[in-house]
């Protein structure tokens, strides 16, 4: 079976050894420079739980950080002041969303060979990339990803995004690897994560439909060893477990979406700046 051929049966398909031990070393310490320029507590203050205007905060604070490298924390690792109440090396959730643009070391790998290669043979034409995260899920205290299609949220029309998702240590059943729901690809986009149409409303970002409910059994554990990278299709449902465990699963992911022909949604969340369009792969 070809790559294609699996990726298109399943709506994902891992490659092994898609970087280095050396490569993903290089990765987790460029991250570990990033968490040493971490906000400063007064800025934390955005994640606290004092006050009505804590949602619409959040919201903002993510919807700003298309084009930033901005940082999210895990719920429960701040107090209701912004203060951390676990270690800082362990605080994070992720880092996003535009490493691939902002960080040479990250951009280093985004736009490397191998992804420009895995694309073509997705078939992309002129592919771009629309966002990059640093995913931690930090042992024990790693939050659950509850089941979704990533299209839900990166919408194209027609419809063709991609995610790649490297693994930066291994991602096994008990620090809460992906779980997948293989075929599932082939039933359209359950529900959108679209800008809030009533303007006066305080939410900026709404459902168009309630979460469907997918069966647990339905859904598979993909392992994958350190420096392998998974291919999943925009439509296809994923999740993830918290991390009990005492190791932490980190990973760097990142969407690419096809530009030729293509209409890239302006109900998204992310919104490429006027200024500064989505990154082409081909060309960079
Ligand atoms: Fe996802």
């Amino acid at each position: 079976m070809t790559l294609l051929e699996k990726f298109n049966a399943d709506g994902f398909c891992v490659l092994d050894g898609f970087l280095s031990s050396t490569e993903v070393d290089e990765l987790r310490a460029e991250c570990n420079q990033l968490i040493k320029n971490m906000p400063a507590e007064s800025d934390r203050t955005i994640f606290s739980t004092v006050g009505s205007e804590t949602k619409q905060n959040k919201e903002k604070y993510f919807m700003d950080s298309a084009d930033k490298i901005s940082y999210f924390f895990e719920e429960g690792a701040l107090d209701e002041k912004g203060a951390l109440k676990v270690a800082p090396e362990v605080s994070l959730n992720k880092i996003g969303h535009a490493l691939h643009v902002l960080n040479p070391v990250f951009k280093k790998y985004t736009f490397n060979e191998r992804v420009k290669e895995a694309c073509f043979q997705l078939g992309f034409k002129e592919p771009a990339i629309a966002q990059s995260m640093y995913i931690f899920k930090n042992k024990q205290i790693g939050g659950e990803v509850t089941p979704h299609q990533d299209a839900s949220y990166l919408f194209t029309d027609p419809l063709k995004v991609v995610g790649l998702w490297i693994a930066l240590d291994d991602a096994t059943v008990e620090n809460g690897c992906l779980q997948f729901i293989r075929g599932s690809h082939k039933g359209g986009v359950h529900r959108r994560y679209i800008r809030n149409p009533d303007k006066s409303s305080p939410e900026l970002m709404i459902y168009d439909k309630p979460a469907p409910i997918y069966p647990k059994n339905h859904f598979e554990h993909i392992p994958v060893s350190k420096g392998s990278c998974i291919l999943i299709d925009g439509k296809v449902v994923h999740a993830s477990e918290p991390n009990k465990s005492t190791k932490s699963r980190p990973i760097y992911t990142f969407h690419v979406i096809e530009t030729k022909d293509t209409k890239y949604s302006e109900l998204n969340w992310l919104q490429p700046p006027s200024d500064n369009p989505f990154m082409k792969l081909y060309r960079n």
